[in-house]
Parts: C-alpha cells; structure tokens; sequence
C-alpha cells in the first residue's frame, strides 16, 4: 500500500489480518512466543485497545449509534492513539511488535459497512508499512464454524447487523463476513500480504510463518533488533 509510511526504525512490526475465525489469534501468539524464545523484545498489540476511547467506543456499540462513517473514525482514532503511544515508540526502540489486526482491518470491515475504499485508506495514511504481513485466507464456512462452535453470542456491530443485510443475527454475520472477506481478497496483491492457508493446521501454518520470517526480517532479527539481556524473562 503505497501511502502506508515505510518503516526506517530499528525495530519491526509484523501483522495478521483476516477474518473473524481465521486463526489470527493462534498464530501470532504462537510466533512472538518463539520470538522471545530466541531473545528478542518482543511486544503485543491488539486492535481497539486504546484508553483514550474505549468508554466512548463501548457507550456508543451499547447504544447502538454509530453510523459507519463514525464507527470508521472512531476506530481510526483508537487506531492512531495505540500507534503514537505504543507502537511506534516501540519500533523505534528497537523491538518486534506483533499485531494483531492492523489499518487492513479497517481497510477491510469499514469498506464493507460501506465507507468508500478511497476515503478510509486516506485516513490511516500516517500508519507506518508492517515489515511483514500475513493474511489467513480462509473459507467462509470454516471460519463460521470455528466461531459458532466456540462461543455463544455474536454481537450487534459484529453481525453488521446496522446495515439491514438481514433480520437474522446469524445471517446477517455470515453476509457481512462474506463481504469482508471480499475486501481482504481484493487488496491482497496491492498490500503485500503474505497469504496462509488457514485451513490449514496449526503447525503447519506456523512452520510457514517462521520460514517467511526467517526469510525476510532473519538478518535484522539477527544484527539490529533489540534483545533482552540473559536472565530476563518479560513473560514471567
Ligand atoms: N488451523 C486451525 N484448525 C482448527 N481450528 C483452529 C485453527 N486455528 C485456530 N483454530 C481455532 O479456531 C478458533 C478461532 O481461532 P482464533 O485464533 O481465535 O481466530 P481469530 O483470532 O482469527 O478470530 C479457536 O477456537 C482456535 O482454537
Ligand atoms: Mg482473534
């Protein structure tokens, strides 16, 4: 992506992106845990995490007002509060940041709530490239079973139930993921992602994340990252 800013700091920052079931979650724990194995700073981020806006985030999905022009900037801003004062000083410091989602996501579910491609892209335009990015690519019906055979409730915003795509909570979810999944399809090639089959299994996904690390971010990780002196465990 073009207009993403390229990353001239010591540190690296590697994403996953996907939709809802995909495996992120799996995957980048299991990757920064074998970062810090090898003794690495290693810190985690988590898509809207901010305490800047989290009351407002929460009090608005609660009553469901937003509209998808201000859920996109609400987002965008949670998004731009966690950059300046987590992740960038982070990756200038020298350490990985693995997160999990990134401005794709937005790029992602704010196209399919409706906001245009253009627009939302513009808006994130001050984050900074991810050295890597891995997107889980999925089919529809595993991810919805992955989820639905999890947990219990899917939420309102989650389902895009504000977009009348279907009376139905369970409906409206797999639509609206359907189009997610879409968006991600499309912005593939322009953003770089490294594609996982995530149908495939956990290991095997995570034997392939590694080999791409180790291919393209191994020499930094080597020479230039940041590392914990002997004896510091950041996890203890
Ligand atoms: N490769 C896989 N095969 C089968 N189940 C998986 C796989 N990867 C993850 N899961 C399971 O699917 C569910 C969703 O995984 P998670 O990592 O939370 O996805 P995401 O973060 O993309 O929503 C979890 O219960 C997880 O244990
Ligand atoms: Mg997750």
């Amino acid at each position: 992506m073009p207009f993403l800013l390229p990353n001239r700091y010591k540190g690296k920052l590697i994403v996953v992106e996907g939709i809802d079931g995909s495996g992120k979650s799996t995957q980048i724990s299991l990757l920064s845990r074998w970062l810090r194995s090898r003794g690495l700073a290693v810190a985690f981020s988590e898509w809207n995490s901010s305490p800047l806006v989290r009351r407002t985030t929460r009090r608005g999905k609660k009553k469901e007002m937003f509209t998808p022009a201000s859920f996109s900037l609400i987002h965008a801003t949670d998004f731009a509060d966690r950059l300046e004062s987590y992740i960038l000083p982070l990756v200038k410091a020298g350490a990985v940041v693995c997160a999990d989602r990134y401005a794709y996501t937005a790029f992602a579910r704010d196209v399919a709530r409706g906001v245009s491609r253009r627009w939302v892209r513009n808006l994130y335009s001050f984050a900074l490239r991810p050295d890597l990015c891995f997107y889980f690519r999925v089919p529809l019906d595993v991810a919805l079973g992955r989820i639905l055979g999890g947990r219990n409730a899917i939420k309102y915003y989650e389902a895009g139930m504000d977009l009348g795509l279907s009376r139905d909570l369970e409906e409206s979810f797999r639509i609206f993921q359907g189009r997610i999944l879409d968006e991600y399809e499309a912005m593939a090639g322009e953003a770089g992602f490294h594609i996982i089959d995530a149908a495939l299994s956990i290991e095997e996904q995570q034997r392939q994340m590694r080999a791409v690390v180790r291919e393209r971010i191994g020499e930094a990780l080597d020479s230039q990252v940041l590392r914990l002196p002997e004896g510091i465990d950041e996890t203890a």
